[in-house]
């Protein structure tokens, strides 16, 4: 796909545009004509962010929301304030996403890998869907990972209360990214909105970067030869986001701009369900919104 795809008219948000994989979706995102909203969770590198941004793509229209996201109140207020600034929103990136290798409680009591990497983008999703589905086609793209071949979703001890490691934690979250795709789209059928999720490739980016334990960075240091950039870790969310040939593919995974098999248990229809009701539970929203209403009860 060349860059010659156009994204004229459409309004795409991204989380986590500021820096890593974010950031290089935004530029190209950009560079094809969309108005492109970015989230950091500082305003100065936000706006920093945007300036470079728009420079890089030749195309001003780059919009700054801040918020932690690992902060429920900041979902809200973060869905708020797209909701009043886009009268359309044709393509969400839910993209931020982090590791820790100690345990960790957000500021609304929940372990923040699962918090930050799952239920954020469960919420934000959520909160912004009625506007996707009114601005149809319209596309919601998914940054998890290969490590969710890894995952299995603990419903007994989903927060790592019991024991809690790292790697558990992350590829849980990154299971719980294309579950929540999976049961989305199920959900989303027939609205025009569609759901996929993507493994970037091992990506050159500040990831693990703000875990203290550093745990992740002896690693890093001996594959970040082999790494890709952040452009080309963007490709296949650049490409799901915005390729014609994406138009009304919905409830797939995909790795190098291919479809591919996610991990078994993923597929599991009861499992996908569960979480989305869990999940609800755990951002205070109702498992069935008005806009996904139909296909749940269906
Ligand atoms: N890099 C890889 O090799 C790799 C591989 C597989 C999957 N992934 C996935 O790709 C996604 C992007 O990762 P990346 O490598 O680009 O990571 P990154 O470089 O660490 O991403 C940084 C971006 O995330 C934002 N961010 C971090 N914590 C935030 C928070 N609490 N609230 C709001 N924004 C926050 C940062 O914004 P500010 O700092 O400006 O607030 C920045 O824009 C993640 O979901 C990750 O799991 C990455």
């Amino acid at each position: 796909m060349a860059l010659t795809t156009t994204m004229i008219g459409k309004t795409v948000l991204i989380t986590g545009g500021t820096g890593g994989i974010g950031r290089a979706v935004a530029v190209d995102l950009a560079s094809m004509g969309a108005r492109v909203g970015i989230t950091g969770r500082d305003r100065a590198r936000a706006e920093q962010a945007a300036s470079t941004i728009a420079l890089e793509s030749g195309n001003s229209a780059v919009d700054v929301f801040v918020a932690d996201l690992s902060s429920q109140a900041e979902v809200r207020r973060l869905a708020g304030e797209v909701l009043a600034v886009y009268p359309r929103l044709d393509v969400l990136v839910n993209n931020v996403g982090g590791f820790w290798a100690h345990r960790r409680v957000t500021t609304d009591g929940l372990e923040h890998t699962i918090a930050l990497n799952h239920l954020a983008p469960f919420l934000l999703t959520n909160l912004l869907l009625e506007r996707l589905i009114t601005s149809a086609p319209a596309r919601i793209v998914t940054v998890s990972s290969g490590a969710h071949s890894m995952g299995r979703i603990d419903f007994d001890d989903l927060m790592g209360e019991q024991d809690y490691s790292g790697e558990r934690a992350y590829n849980q979250s990154k299971l719980a990214n294309v579950m929540f795709t999976y049961e989305l789209a199920r959900r989303l059928e027939g609205t025009g909105v569609t759901a996929t999720a993507l493994h970037p490739g091992m990506t050159n980016t500040a990831f693990s970067a703000e875990d203290p334990s550093r745990k992740m960075a002896p690693i890093v240091f001996v594959v970040r030869p082999f790494m890709r950039s952040p452009k080309k870790g963007a490709d296949t969310a650049v490409y799901l986001a915005s390729s014609r040939e994406m138009d009304r593919v919905t409830g797939r995974y995909f790795v190098n701009r291919k479809s591919k098999k996610s991990e078994e248990s993923s597929y599991h229809a009861e499992t996908t369900d569960r979480l989305w009701q869990v999940s609800a539970d755990l951002v205070g929203i109702p498992a069935d919104t008005a806009a996904t209403r139909a296909k749940a009860s269906s």
